[in-house]
């Protein structure tokens, strides 16, 4: 690569999110590191910084347009434009339709698929003017199926999807290329919150039999973001040891 790329990973300080950070840094990237709660992402940063990575982290409830806003504009001002963004933040309000209360539908639509309009809005111009940008949407193998106890999961993973597709064409002869990435069940904090029972059920049904791992992700992250990867564009890619095959 000619010149260093920025790349901004929102929800950064999570098991994808680390795993993309170092494995993007250790390509050659600039990496910025989007993050919600403080106090985890001071211990976030120091730890990297002792493993030898220098990653500028950047607060942003990405729920919300204007913290979005705010937080591009910083990071513009301060490093310069976002050339390629992994859109990764994402939460689970699990439980089944019947007891599912509004609150628990809106917060995971609103961090899990508003979030996507809410970062990429504010660097598509940029990455248009500047004729190269890479838009990485991390979804999850429950969006392009479904899963018991996840509607408002599995409606926002599959809604990232459709907005890659329209976005994609939208910007194709801009230089841009917008995919999704379709994680099945990685070994996250998020997958070990789902009882132990119940997870172990899950594995039953991949056919490699284990969960994935957080590099093994990454890796396809780097890879997206990369110029190799220029000629793909409106993908979805699963990375989910066979569970969902179609
Ligand atoms: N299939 C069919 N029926 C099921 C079921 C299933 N998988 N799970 C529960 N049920 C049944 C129960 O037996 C129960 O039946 P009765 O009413 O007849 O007794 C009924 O559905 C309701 O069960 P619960 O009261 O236990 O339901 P709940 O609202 O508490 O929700 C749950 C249960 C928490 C959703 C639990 O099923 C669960 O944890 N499922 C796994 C969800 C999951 O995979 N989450 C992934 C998180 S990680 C992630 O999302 C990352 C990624 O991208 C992959």
């Amino acid at each position: 690569m000619s010149e260093k790329k920025i790349v901004l990973v929102t929800g950064a300080t999570g098991g994808l999110g680390t795993a993309m950070c170092k494995k993007l840094y250790d390509d050659g990237f600039i990496v910025v590191a989007n993050y919600r709660n403080e106090e985890k992402a001071r211990e976030w940063k120091e730890k990297l910084h002792q493993e030898g990575y220098d990653i500028a982290i950047y607060y942003a409830d990405v729920a919300d347009y204007d913290s979005c806003g705010k937080m591009i504009e910083q990071i513009t001002k301060d490093l310069g434009t976002v050339d390629v963004l992994v859109n990764n933040a994402g939460i689970t309000k699990d439980g089944a339709f019947r007891k599912m209360t509004p609150e628990n539908w809106k917060a995971v639509i609103s961090t899990n698929l508003d979030s996507v309009f809410n970062c990429t809005r504010h660097v598509i111009n940029p990455m248009i003017e500047k004729g190269f940008g890479r838009i990485i949407n991390i979804s999850s193998v429950n969006g392009q199926r479904g899963q018991f106890g996840q509607a408002n999961y599995s409606a926002a993973k599959a809604g990232m999807h459709g907005f890659s597709k329209t976005l994609a064409m939208e910007v194709a002869n801009k230089g841009i290329t917008v995919n999704t990435i379709s994680p099945g069940y990685i070994g996250t904090d998020m997958v070990m919150a789902v009882k132990e029972e119940i997870r172990n059920q899950i594995i039953a049904q991949i056919p490699m039999g284990r969960l994935g791992g957080t590099e093994e992700v990454a890796y396809l992250v780097s890879f997206l973001a990369s110029s190799h990867a220029s000629f793909i564009t409106g993908a979805n890619l699963s990375i989910n040891g066979g569970q969902h095959v179609y």
